[in-house]
């Protein structure tokens, strides 16, 4: 059996890669054209830095803790990624104010419409290593993404952006770089392992809705990772094995943060600090402080 590399799974589009499977060049030209609104709310990640846990969370605020929307309809749906071929089917053009949007582009491969509009970003960071370590377990499950290989070999490709949506490093910069505390948030994975409740309340200000203490304790006792995992809308388990084998390693896989000491050894953790130190500069202290 071949085993299948980049050129056979990825499509390279404004510098980094995409996967095939989940980007046409059809839903890429869709994106192009989007037409933003002011109160849209989207979720702008990185993969695997918390998209699907803000995909719970963002309309549960929205909808003042009614349990409805997060249990009817699938996290893709409810919180569509724009650059994704389920996009345009959608008809987001026809959706209620405000919508609830997600992208993993960064920020200088947005949509004229985003910066003539300036819609509203909440953007999610994470500490890379436990990017690097969620993202090795998902590459090994999903068969449209390549193989991992060994640990030292996928940790190169990550450092140097050779893995779907290029590199961690530009996309974090690209996004604080942006910075407009009027349209964009930023929050940490960390922060929201730390005190979802407190997290949930910034969320909802900035979404302008606001939650009384009980409403915020429910969206955050439903969101917390064990109970989230039970939701079926939103562990990925309506995705059929030939995707996302989820016997090899599951969507909601361990939930916290500082995972990458069960899977780095020293040295590749030190290796991943100091290109770390070297490429953030001058964002080494904005929001992971102790790496
Ligand atoms: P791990 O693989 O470290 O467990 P994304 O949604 O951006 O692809 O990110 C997936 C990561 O977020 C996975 O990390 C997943 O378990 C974690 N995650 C999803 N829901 C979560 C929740 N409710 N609480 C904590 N982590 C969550």
């Amino acid at each position: 059996f071949e085993m299948m590399t980049e050129a056979d799974l990825y499509t390279e589009y404004k510098g980094v890669y995409l996967p095939k499977e989940l980007h046409s060049q059809e839903s890429l030209k869709y994106y192009e054209d989007f037409t933003f609104r002011q109160d849209d709310i989207l979720i702008v990640t990185y993969p695997k830095s918390g998209t699907t846990w803000m995909q719970e969370i963002v309309p549960l605020v929205q909808s003042e803790g009614d349990l409805t929307p997060v249990l009817k309809i699938p996290n893709w749906d409810r919180v569509p990624w724009l650059e994704e071929t389920r996009a345009h089917v959608l008809d987001l053009e026809n959706r209620a104010s405000p919508r609830l949007l997600a992208t993993h582009y960064h920020y200088n491969m947005m949509p004229a419409s985003f910066f003539i509009i300036k819609p509203k970003v909440i953007y999610v960071m994470r500490n890379p290593k436990d990017v690097l370590t969620s993202s090795y377990h998902y590459y090994g499950m999903a068969s449209y993404l390549v193989d991992p290989g060994t640990m030292d070999e996928f940790l190169q490709k990550f450092i140097n952006g050779k893995v779907m949506f290029g590199s961690w490093f530009d996309h974090v910069k690209g996004w604080l770089k942006a910075q407009d505390l009027n349209h964009i948030m930023y929050i940490s994975y960390e922060e929201m392992i730390l005190d979802l409740k407190d997290s949930v309340s910034k969320i909802s200000n900035f979404m302008g809705k606001s939650l009384g203490c009980e409403v915020i304790e429910k969206i955050a006792n439903h969101c917390v990772f064990k109970n989230m995992k039970q939701n079926k809308m939103s562990n990925y388990s309506l995705v059929p094995a030939e995707f996302m084998d989820q016997k090899k390693s599951e969507f909601l896989r361990k939930g916290t943060s500082g995972d990458w000491r069960n899977h780095l050894t020293v040295t590749q953790a030190e290796y991943i600090d100091a290109v770390y130190k070297e490429k953030m500069k001058n964002f080494k202290d904005i929001f992971l402080g102790d790496l």
